[in-house]
């Protein structure tokens, strides 16, 4: 069974490429999305890819995630990670396992960025590595929805 995964990008992810270039890099959104597919080929997930810049938006996309057959959720939460109640019990609400990413390692910076408030929702969390912070977390992911198929399988 290929695992189907819902790929989430917070706000103002779009502007990636063009945004504090000293923090995050030339990387474009496209480009990281353009890596996960790639990705996705080989490890053999599907991805349904989606960015906003409404947290309303994040919250029904999160709360309808199991009626739509997604098994798992990577997400990059951005400005809303530190900040949302309503993110975080969305995706503890989904059920599912989700995996937290951030280009930029927030514990290295400004002092409200080292709270996440979304992460105790999640299996874990990669921050640092820029664009690999994306590959790394779907690998993660990926392992764990193959783990429970496998699982299942065997019951
Ligand atoms: C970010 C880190 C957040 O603190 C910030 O608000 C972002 C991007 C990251 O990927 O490094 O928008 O999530």
């Amino acid at each position: 069974m290929i695992p189907k995964v819902l790929v989430i990008h917070g706000p103002n992810l779009n502007l990636l490429g063009l945004r504090e270039v000293h923090v995050y890099g030339t990387v474009t959104l496209k480009e990281i999305d353009a890596s996960l597919r790639k990705e996705a080929l080989k490890c053999k997930a599907q991805l349904t890819i989606v960015q906003s810049n409404h947290e309303g938006k994040l919250v029904d996309l999160i709360g309808k995630a199991r009626q739509n057959r997604f098994e798992g959720i990577l997400i990059n939460p951005a400005g809303y990670t530190h900040t949302s109640v309503a993110i975080r019990d969305a995706l503890s609400a989904s059920g599912l396992p989700v995996v937290e990413v951030h280009l930029s390692n927030i514990y290295r910076r400004e002092e409200f960025r080292h709270h996440s408030m979304t992460a105790p929702a999640c299996v874990g969390q990669i921050a640092g590595f820029g664009k690999e912070s994306y590959i790394l977390g779907l690998l993660g992911l990926v392992d764990i929805l193959k783990q429970q198929n496998r699982a299942a399988k065997n019951k």
